[in-house]
């Protein structure tokens, strides 16, 4: 039987590009719209059936994410800690997670990437189904240089990945959102830092590529993938939002939502977790979903 999943929300980092917002406050909790911006990544792999996960971040901030999300039982999940004492890459992540994560397949999330859209849960619930290698995806955009950059032949077989390229062999870029079997964990302590000095993402992926075991899935224009890594991509990530829940009178990656649709907690739960909550608008759109479910 394939080993258990477990999801890796990344947290760290300096959020140097948001100063001074970040200077006192993690950039995973400033707001996108109405909602901590890790809400969003989190609720991307509850989606995914994900419910155990380990959030990596910085000493200092891990108190604030800790008091924002507690130990995940509220939710149906359960939610372990692990600090990562300098942002030293996303591949160290591993490392720094390593007790929670042994024995596990890790989808590994970036806590200030957004995915909103049709077909999103199917994708990732399909990711889940991978029992060996890794599964990454492909995403077009209009300056792949900022990103991990994903070049396929025309079977969808990868063929190149580099990271940040000068100039870039394919528009696809890699979201930050990663399957992997349980083998990840020996790669990333196999890995030596990059020349900026980091444990890189994309070198665990090439390693998976040329050992012939990456899944490359192409997400297309129906599924919205976002970041908040500046200011003008926060501002972005928080318009988009309003603009979709005005309209369709639902909120996106609401995860007392998300936690009763998927079942990971049951009627009654949900009924408490409502009476719980101040009340804001955010209570009565709770309420709203308790009465039309
Ligand atoms: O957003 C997708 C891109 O994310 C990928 O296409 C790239 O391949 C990948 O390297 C990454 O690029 P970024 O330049 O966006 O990475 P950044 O350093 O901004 O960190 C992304 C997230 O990971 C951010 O939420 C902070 C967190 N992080 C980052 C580092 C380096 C950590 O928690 N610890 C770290 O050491």
């Amino acid at each position: 039987m394939a080993a258990p999943w477990k999801g890796l929300i990344l947290a760290g980092g300096t959020g140097s590009r948001l100063y001074p917002l970040t200077h006192a406050v993690n950039k995973h909790l400033l707001p996108v719209y109405d909602k901590p911006m890790i809400y969003y990544p989190l609720t991307t792999l509850m989606l995914a059936g994900l419910r155990d996960f380990v959030i990596v971040s910085s000493p200092d901030s891990l108190s604030q994410i800790k008091a924002l999300l507690g130990d995940g039982s509220q939710w149906g999940l359960s939610f372990a800690y692990a600090a990562q004492d300098r942002p030293g890459g996303i591949a160290e992540g591993f490392r720094v997670a390593a007790n929670e994560l042994a024995g596990h397949r890790v989808a590994l999330i970036l806590g200030d990437n957004i995915f909103y859209g049709d077909g999103l849960s199917k994708r990732v619930q399909q990711a889940t189904q991978l029992e060996t290698g890794a599964t990454i995806f492909g995403y077009e955009v209009a300056d792949p240089s900022a990103f991990g950059v994903v070049e396929v032949d025309e079977t969808g077989k990868a063929v190149s990945l580099e990271e940040k390229p000068r100039k870039p062999k394919s528009s696809h870029a890699v979201p930050g959102l990663y399957f992997y079997d349980e083998s990840v964990l020996d790669m990333a302590w196999d890995l030596k830092p990059s020349a900026r000095g980091e444990l890189e993402i994309t070198d665990i992926n090439r390693a998976y590529m040329e050992r012939g075991d990456l899944n490359v899935m192409l997400i297309g224009r129906g599924i919205a993938w976002l970041d908040g890594g500046t200011h003008a991509d926060l501002f972005e990530a928080s318009q988009f939002i309003k603009v979709v829940e005005e309209r369709t009178g639902l909120k996106v990656a609401c995860p007392e939502e998300i936690a009763y649709r998927m079942q990971f907690i049951d009627r009654a739960q949900f009924a408490e977790l409502v009476d719980e909550s101040p009340k804001t608008d955010y209570q009565r759109y709770l309420k709203r979903l308790l009465k039309s479910l």
